[in-house]
């Protein structure tokens, strides 16, 4: 239904109705739910089992946009909505990726691509962190400067935004009310815009010229896991349709690139195998008031997502700070016992942030420390490794990690995870 209409719902019938209850007629789409798995299927929560599906919801979400057998960034995929005015038809997965008949009415074509100057990517939560990622990815390949915003606070600051920028909107349920506002916002000002979303059908989808499609399946605990990592998997699929495009990346980079996403499930799996390692870690500071999270680059963005996960289900208080700002007044708040968990996965930035640590090592924190380098095994508390792979794919692997913990944290304290307290899955009211 779109927005203003009213359906009345009988045991073997629906009536539509406008706002001036005048009777309209919508086309049926039939979902067939069969097709969704939404059991535990022997798990203790939604939240652990969608953490485990992330090695299949990864790669279904790459297969539909990359071939792995000629790994060529398939065009057809990105394909204009069927219609971009609110209109009643829900469109179903099977006729959106209908080659033959959309690749026609492609329209981003090459000019338009160059005449992008700057990308906004706008959502909230998980989705506005999942951005963060993706801006690096983004700015990197397509050399487009590439603007991250939070949807309740772009929608209200009248963005500079014209025909020459592209807006990412960002939502996995696909009906966030801010993301959807900012949407309409950009829309207005000429802008192209983008919904990437899990939700086919889904408000958002009907109001952005272009809907991509994370292929999670259904994501029902509230805190968001296999959406963050898909989301990441689609920009990066995005960027490199985008690349290619624009020819603003060496090739070799870009082939590099997309064998470094075919090989992710392999390394997802092994990271989730150490789970027992993440649960002994959560049992020694899962009594902790306050946690900070530690991360430069990339990994700052990392640590937001990782920092958020551990409120929201085990309701302890956490900050994440970009290591190089904990000198310019965060470091007042460590003291001996409090626990400070960092993130290094860059080479560049790693002895930058092993400093940091440093500080507050010697202010007596306990540090928990996620890396895919070799790292002096006397210096931290805690070390999990997490394979080597792409740099723009880092956050895909560092962040499991980070949910495991503030899963098990959230299991010690005996705290329902799939339902956190005040929370909701789709914020549909501002
Ligand atoms: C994630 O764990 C949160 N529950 C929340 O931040 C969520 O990501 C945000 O509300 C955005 O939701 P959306 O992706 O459905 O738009």
């Amino acid at each position: 239904m779109d927005d203003n209409e009213f359906a009345v719902i009988e045991k073997d019938n629906i009536r539509f109705f406008d706002e001036e209850l005048n009777i309209i007629c919508k086309k049926y789409e039939t979902v067939n739910l069969s097709n969704f798995n939404t059991t535990k299927n022997g798990y203790d929560n939604f939240m652990l089992k969608e953490i485990f599906e992330q090695p299949k919801a990864v790669i279904n979400t790459i297969n539909n946009y990359i071939s792995s057998e000629n790994q060529g960034v398939e065009l057809s995929q990105f394909q204009p909505n069927i219609s971009t005015n609110s209109s009643s038809t829900i469109v179903s997965p099977s006729s959106i990726y209908n080659k033959q008949f959309y690749f026609s009415n492609f329209n981003l074509s090459q000019d338009d691509l160059n005449n992008i100057k700057q990308i906004y990517i706008v959502a909230c939560g998980t989705a506005m962190h999942a951005g963060l990622a993706g801006k690096n990815i983004i700015e990197k390949l397509c050399k487009i400067p590439t603007f991250i915003e939070i949807a309740s606070e772009f929608r209200y600051r009248d963005p500079i935004i014209n025909e020459n920028t592209l807006c990412i909107f960002i939502s996995q349920s696909g009906e966030t009310a801010d993301t959807i506002a900012a949407l309409k916002l950009a829309k207005e000002k000429g802008s192209k815009t983008i919904a990437l979303t899990n939700v086919f059908g889904s408000s958002i989808t009907r109001e952005a010229h272009f809907s991509f499609y994370t292929y999670a399946g259904p994501e029902i605990a509230v805190a968001s896991t296999k959406a963050y990592t898909c989301q990441v998997s689609l920009i990066c699929c995005f960027a490199i349709y985008m690349a290619e495009i624009l020819e603003s990346t060496n090739c070799n980079v870009l082939e590099e690139l997309k064998k470094d996403l075919f090989d992710l499930p392999t390394k997802i799996k092994e990271v989730l195998q150490k789970q027992e390692e993440i649960k002994n870690i959560a049992k020694q500071c899962y009594l902790q008031k306050d946690l900070f999270f530690l991360g430069r680059g990339i990994d700052y963005a990392v640590s937001l997502e990782g920092s958020l996960k551990l409120k929201e289900i085990s309701y302890i208080h956490s900050e994440a700070y970009a290591a190089g700002e904990l000198k310019h007044g965060p470091i007042a708040l460590i003291e001996a016992g409090v626990y400070v968990v960092g993130i290094l996965t860059d080479d560049k930035l790693t002895l930058k942030t092993i400093s940091n640590l440093q500080e507050v090592i010697s202010r007596g924190a306990k540090t928990f420390v996620i890396t895919n380098s070799k790292l002096p095994n006397n210096t931290f508390d805690f070390i999990f490794t997490v394979p080597k792979t792409n740099s723009f794919l880092t956050p895909i692997l560092s962040v499991i990690p980070l949910q495991l913990f503030a899963y098990y944290i959230a299991k010690e304290k005996g705290l329902d995870v799939d339902k956190p307290r005040n929370l909701a899955k789709s914020v549909t009211v501002e």
